[in-house]
């Protein structure tokens, strides 16, 4: 019997401890407010709705940084193109979006540490045998998702017929009822809409690589260091490997 009262009170002791723990972590979540992300969750598997709501990769891999700041994350999902006026204008505090670092936003915003390595592909039917590189493209109608990287690689193309799209999938369906040649978009997800849709394949040749990063308002540096070093913490605690796993193998 004594034993038991023993046993009992250590548990509630550390039960004690424990919720105590838990306490602190909510206070530190309601001290520092929200982590305001902006997203366009048109772009699977880093971003896309599921029952209404948005998840991917790049939600995940948010949500984990949230924890290490000890920060909620409140995503908010837009157009691409309006991801970093938002940004820019306070609606957000940060873009996570599969958006590449490229020079040009770089004179707009800072970005974190690179995070996933990608590149533009071609994306085109399967019986098509005339586009195997970028260079065929020539003379060709080319589907580009407005403001994305493809965008501006493919508009600076001599002699491609450039239609623009608002979302990834648009452009999808536009080359299935064959009224573009090709779609030029991110290798990832282009993997993603070629394995779901039927009669599509990807074109041989590839584009230069571009690394993914977070978007921080310029003014923001102290921000910018937290969400490096939460990077650098979840990439050495395997948080972020587990992610990578669970959207990439
Ligand atoms: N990586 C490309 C870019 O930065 C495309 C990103 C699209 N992302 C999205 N969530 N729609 O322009």
């Amino acid at each position: 019997m004594k034993k038991i009262v023993k046993l009992l009170s250590v548990l509630m002791l550390m039960f004690a401890f424990v919720a105590c723990g838990d306490k602190k972590e909510e206070a530190k979540v309601e001290e520092k407010g929200p982590l305001y992300v902006g997203t366009n969750a048109e772009f699977p598997p880093f971003e896309y709705l599921e029952e209404g709501k948005v998840v991917g990769f790049d939600i995940d891999f948010i949500n984990a940084i949230g924890k290490e700041l000890g920060r909620e994350v409140v995503v908010k999902d837009m157009s691409f193109d309006g991801l970093l006026p938002a940004l820019q204008t306070k609606k957000v505090d940060i873009v996570v979006a599969g958006m590449t670092a490229t020079e040009e936003r770089q004179k707009a915003v800072n970005f974190s540490q690179p995070y996933y390595m990608a590149n533009q592909v071609i994306i085109v039917p399967e019986s098509n045998t005339t586009i195997t590189n970028f260079d065929d493209l020539a003379g060709k109608k080319v589907a580009v998702m407005l403001g994305f990287t493809g965008d501006v690689v493919v508009s600076e193309m001599p002699n491609v017929q450039v239609e623009r799209f608002n979302a990834a999938y648009a452009g999808i369906m536009a080359l299935q009822a064959g009224k573009v040649d090709a779609v030029v978009l991110d290798s990832e997800t282009a993997n993603n809409y070629v394995a779901q849709n039927k009669g599509l394949k990807l074109a041989e040749g590839q584009g230069e690589s571009e690394a993914y990063a977070i978007a921080v308002r310029k003014d923001d540096s102290q921000l910018l260091d937290e969400i490096n070093t939460a990077i650098d913490k979840i990439k050495a605690d395997g948080t972020f490997g587990e992610i990578i796993e669970k959207y990439f193998n």
